[in-house]
């Protein structure tokens, strides 16, 4: 594996790998990889002949009162983990963005709600960051984890909406042994706090295997078993337009996001009538 951290560099060899018609997979990420990362990694491993991963904790998807200056950091064991995954370029830049860099990618519709309603500016830093990572990339095929799910839809349309080019794969959202959806903010939690997180995937479980068609009936079944500091939300929705839903007679995905101490986290899953 070879650690590239010069955006020349990286963008020289990517262009290289497409005048050469290579299928090149990636996997962008913020670092302090954990089993859910190397899997979206050894996911990817299967479907390309070059696999880049990227590490860079991006400022711009931050708000002013969020941990970008805490967002914890493990270079040493991210390559190690990067490596047992099978990446062969691992792209590490020290920053991304050139002093007069001066554009942002803005996604409609599908960023107004949910994250995009508590975090008003984070999707569009997600999508700058991840159009500019694309651009020095050239991937053909990249990966997103469903842990974050409204962000893959995100970035599906910024994808489609912008003609990229670039097939955006969804991974799959991996659980701890107790079913806490693994997420690099985890370490924050408290042991108590940790334990009380488990009644977020609890909730959302309920809700998939509630009886009633009625999706209202089924929140509340949910907000009912939940213990948590404070809920930002719980709702179903239609998982292409993340519009909330009333029946249950579809596809469709239940998803929440909820605080413990200072910590929030995000989960979700996959309804059917
Ligand atoms: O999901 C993440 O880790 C980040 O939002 C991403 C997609 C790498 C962009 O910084």
């Amino acid at each position: 594996m070879d650690i590239i951290r010069s955006l020349e560099t990286m963008h020289a060899l990517a262009l290289g790998w497409r005048a050469r018609g290579k299928k090149v997979g990636f996997v962008p990420t913020m670092g302090y990889l954990h089993r859910g990362h190397t899997t979206l990694i050894e996911l990817m491993r299967q479907r390309c002949e070059i696999l880049v991963v990227s590490i860079y904790v991006n400022p711009l998807q931050f708000g002013p009162s969020e941990d970008l200056s805490r967002y914890p950091r493990d270079p040493e064991g991210d390559r190690t983990r990067c490596e047992g995954a099978g990446c062969d370029i691992l792209f590490m830049p020290d920053n991304l963005y050139p002093p007069d860099f001066r554009t942002t990618v803005s996604v409609g519709g599908v960023t107004t709600r949910w994250e995009g309603a508590e975090r008003p500016t984070h999707f569009q830093g997600v999508a700058t960051v991840v159009c500019r990572l694309f651009g020095l990339v050239q991937p053909t095929v990249a990966m997103f984890g469903e842990k974050d799910f409204q962000q893959f839809t995100v970035l599906q349309s910024m994808a489609r909406d912008l003609a990229m080019g670039i097939e955006i794969v969804p991974g799959p959202l991996v659980r701890d042994h107790d079913g806490l959806a693994l997420s690099s903010r985890n370490v924050y939690l408290s042991p108590t706090d940790r334990q009380r997180a488990l009644s977020l995937h609890r909730a959302l479980y309920l809700m998939r295997d509630h009886p009633s068609p009625v999706a209202a009936e089924r929140v509340a079944a949910g907000r009912a078993a939940l213990d948590c500091d404070h809920l930002d939300y719980l709702a179903i929705v239609d998982p292409d337009t993340l519009e909330p839903v009333e029946r249950v007679d579809r596809e469709l995905r239940a998803i929440a996001t909820a605080r413990y101490g200072g910590t929030r986290l995000l989960d979700n899953v996959a309804l059917s009538p």
